[in-house]
């Protein structure tokens, strides 16, 4: 632990990780937060080396935000299997099927695939940003769930992609009848990713930082929690008085877990893997994100 903060100031460095990571990572995290928060971190920082704890997409992300930093990714093996369901051909082919569509890429994508779209979105603005677009056809990739929850809350027309996050996806509706049944006085929020017929049987549907807003913020003492696991540790430690509960054991994301303590020190001593967008691609890559921040004014 001296050797990560001796190494951590020697470096200049800043820890960045996602509200999924294990306990001991959220705990020498600078920031910890869900995509949006530690995008506009990584737009933000000063710090020369950000160590970004999470999986690929977002450390891909904060090396298009942050271009004259050194982006590291302490294990390469940490990718998002949703994010690679779709790619740069599929984006093509389904713009070519749709010309008059608005392409909408999900955070959880590849730089390449961002670069193929005309905007980002998060769980946390998806709804604000596809409701500001002029264009009434919008083309949603990746996930699906996300995208027919979208469909369900515009008025405009979702072509949408079938990507699903599996943790989330294997969320049962019988899951969220259990959870009242059990904790009747709890109140039950999921993440959009989950199908929209166990959205349907939530009180909320949030992103990850939605659901620590709402869990400091409720007067509610006691919550059942869909999404990943990860995020009970930053739940409960924030709130202490609080009670939170997984709505399903399915909640749970592997590659998440490829962080380690040492992995973050030797990352920081090697100044390795590095995660870095070619600059052909990372161009547009960074428009789609630009204009997300600009339509939502974050
Ligand atoms: P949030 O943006 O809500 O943190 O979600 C990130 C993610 O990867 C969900 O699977």
């Amino acid at each position: 632990m001296d050797e990560l903060q001796t190494l951590k100031a020697r470096r200049r460095a800043v820890i960045l990780a996602h509200n999924y990571q294990p306990p001991e990572i959220q705990d020498v995290a600078d920031h910890l937060g869900d995509s949006l928060d530690l995008s506009l971190r990584a737009s933000r920082t000063d710090a020369g080396v950000i160590v970004f704890c999470g999986v690929h997409f977002m450390a891909e992300t904060a090396a298009l935000l942050a271009p004259d930093k050194v982006v590291l990714l302490p294990d390469l093996r940490a990718g998002c299997p949703l994010a690679d369901t779709v790619t740069v051909a599929d984006v093509r082919a389904l713009r070519a099927m749709h010309p008059r569509a608005a392409v909408v890429a999900y955070i959880n994508t590849s730089a390449a695939v961002k670069a193929e779209s005309d905007v980002c979105v998060t769980s946390a603005n998806a709804l604000r940003v596809v409701s500001a677009l002029p264009e009434e056809e919008v083309i949603f990739v990746p996930d699906g769930n996300l995208g027919r929850y979208l469909a369900s809350r515009t008025t405009k027309h979702l072509i949408t992609w079938d990507g699903t996050c599996r943790a989330h996806d294997e969320v049962r509706v019988d899951d969220v009848r259990t959870a009242r049944r059990e904790h009747p006085e709890a109140v039950i929020m999921v993440h959009p990713e989950v199908s929209p017929e166990v959205a349907a049987q939530a009180d909320l549907v949030l992103g990850t930082g939605g659901m620590v807003r709402q869990a400091r913020e409720r007067p509610e003492r006691e919550f059942v929690v869909g999404t990943e696991a990860g995020i009970i540790h930053r739940l409960q430690k924030e709130n202490p008085g609080k009670r939170f509960h997984l709505l399903s054991r399915s909640l749970w994301c592997p590659t998440m877990k490829y962080t380690t303590l040492a992995g973050i020190v030797s990352a920081l001593r090697d100044l390795a893997p590095r995660v870095e967008v070619p600059p052909e691609v990372a161009g547009l890559a960074r428009r789609a994100l630009d204009r997300m921040i600009e339509l939502t004014g974050d």
